[in-house]
């Protein structure tokens, strides 16, 4: 049921990491004088503009996320040249919680050649990962900043030692995001609990496909190029945002979902691995699963990328996940899980991943239970007894992390999935549907904590849960008494 090694598991030797810790940059008042307001004038002075802090704090990525703004939609369109460099205009359009006075993106590698604010050019710099914009006013409310930039993306590496952001492959290249490779090819709020919209514009040698989330709205060719226009109109986390630009056998179709409901269905099969015919038939057959466990399907649009890559891991890229290679179909049920688990429902924190992992994995347990596989109690009690109390299973606890290497381990993924069997086994199999229905239907298109999780399981239980959540999801240690 688990086994020891899962295909998007296949991990890269785990590399020593080393988070160097930004200070915050504190939201200091500008240096811009205010005239104080004469008492005859009528107007109140414009409140004070501040600087856009450079982390939203998160638990484990310290660095990445900034503060005072929320962005409402990405517009990115990108041209892909044969020679591997790109060149790209991303605008962002955003809501100011305050008048700043300056703000900043995620963007790593690359070279920005202009940035304009609301139509104006504005000054910028680099620091760490960082693109610090200064506008030439402040900006409040609404704002839409537009970076035009160019280059070579790099690669990413993650503190596990995988590879992520601006893959090159042998016809072209993909960008995988998760954890925090968005950054190597658009400038972005680069954090899961800042959601937004995307249109996303690639223009590529005719002679290749490009790839990303949502719906196509367009392909058109002009002198040798077709550019490729997705939507996707659901906010979206970064970290799902999918790139995959080259040669691919593309096929569409449209999937019949619950009531009634037709979607396009868009999948890219990179050639020599076969039409996938098999995975192509077996996804609708997954969709309609899994809106009979958690309820709507909650995006317009789906499919799939199967290419591969060798970064050994599948990818929940939002609508249209990611497969190195064409995948099993235990995989291809947990990447479909994600689209309700982590991409509708997204968690806030990076330490909160359980929330993604540990039901995508039992999401294949509860597969496997209806095609002829084992129980899903059955199951828990196979991995509960095979793995001791000095099993590396146990530690950490899913929602404990304290490492960001430790993101995609096997404590978060399958000592996660056992959580959610122990506590189905706790409040009984109708409690637990329910919960999952009004968790996926309650948060749909936000971001969550943990400990909403458990306030939903509590209410629909009726049950004090407190000491069993602590016991499976924060103790280093194997829950006794299963
Ligand atoms: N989230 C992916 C999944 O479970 C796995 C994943 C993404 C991953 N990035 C990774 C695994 C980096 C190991 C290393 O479907
Ligand atoms: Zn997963």
């Amino acid at each position: 049921m688990h086994p020891p090694l899962r295909p998007w598991a296949a991990r890269l030797a785990a590399g020593a990491l080393a988070v160097s810790l930004l200070p915050l940059a504190p939201t200091t008042a500008s240096a811009t004088p205010v005239v104080a307001p004469s008492p005859t004038a009528v107007p109140a002075a414009a409140p004070e503009a501040v600087d856009g802090g450079r982390s939203v704090g998160d638990s484990l990525f310290p660095t990445t996320g900034n503060t005072g703004y929320d962005v409402r939609h990405y517009k990115i369109a990108l041209a892909y040249a044969a020679d591997g460099s790109i060149s790209a205009t991303t605008t962002i359009e955003a809501k100011a919680e305050r008048r700043l006075a300056s703000f900043s993106f995620d963007l790593e590698g690359l070279t920005v050649d202009r940035v304009r604010v609301d139509g104006r050019d504005a000054t910028f710099r680099r620091a760490a990962d960082k693109l610090v914009v200064t506008p030439a006013r402040a900006a409040g409310g609404r704002f839409v900043v537009e970076v035009r930039y160019h280059g070579r993306p790099v690669t990413h590496i993650d503190p596990d030692g995988a590879q992520d952001g601006w893959i090159p492959s042998t016809t072209g290249a993909t960008a995988l995001s998760e954890p925090v490779g968005a950054q190597t090819w658009f400038p972005n709020n680069n954090t899961p609990r800042d959601k937004a919209a995307f249109d996303v514009a690639l223009t590529v040698p005719k002679k290749l496909a490009a790839a990303s989330n949502g719906v196509l709205r367009s392909r058109r060719t002009a002198h040798g190029q077709t550019t490729w226009t997705w939507r996707q109109r659901q906010p979206m986390a970064t970290y799902l945002s999918l790139v995959a630009i080259g040669r691919f056998d593309v096929y569409r179709s449209t999937v019949k979902l619950q009531h009634g409901r037709r979607i396009p269905a868009w999948t890219f099969v990179e050639p020599g691995l076969g039409s996938a015919q098999a995975q192509r038939k077996l996804l609708p057959e997954v969709l309609a699963f899994s809106e009979k466990q958690y309820g709507r399907y909650p995006f317009d649009a789906t499919g799939m990328v199967i290419q591969k890559l060798d970064v050994g891991y599948a990818l929940e890229t939002q609508t249209r996940p990611f497969f190195d290679g064409v995948p099993d179909d235990l995989t291809l049920v947990h990447e479909v899980a994600h689209q309700w688990f982590g991409d509708s429902v997204t968690p806030r924190d990076w330490g909160d991943i359980w929330l993604n992992e540990g039901f995508a994995s039992y999401a294949e347990d509860n597969w496997a239970a209806e095609h002829g596989g084992p129980t899903t109690w059955q199951a828990f009690q196979k991995v509960y007894d095979e793995n001791k109390a000095s099993s590396d299973l146990w530690t950490p606890a899913p929602n404990a992390l304290t490492e960001a290497k430790d993101l995609f381990s096997d404590p978060v993924y399958t000592r996660g999935g056992l959580a959610l069997e122990a506590l189905r086994h706790r409040i009984g199999d109708q409690e637990m549907k329910t919960l999952l229905r009004t968790w996926t239907k309650r948060y749909e298109g936000q971001t969550v904590r943990t400990s909403q999780f458990v306030a939903l399981a509590e209410q629909v239980s009726d049950e004090d849960l407190g000491a069993f959540f602590r016991t499976w999801l924060e103790v280093a240690a194997k829950p006794p008494g299963y």
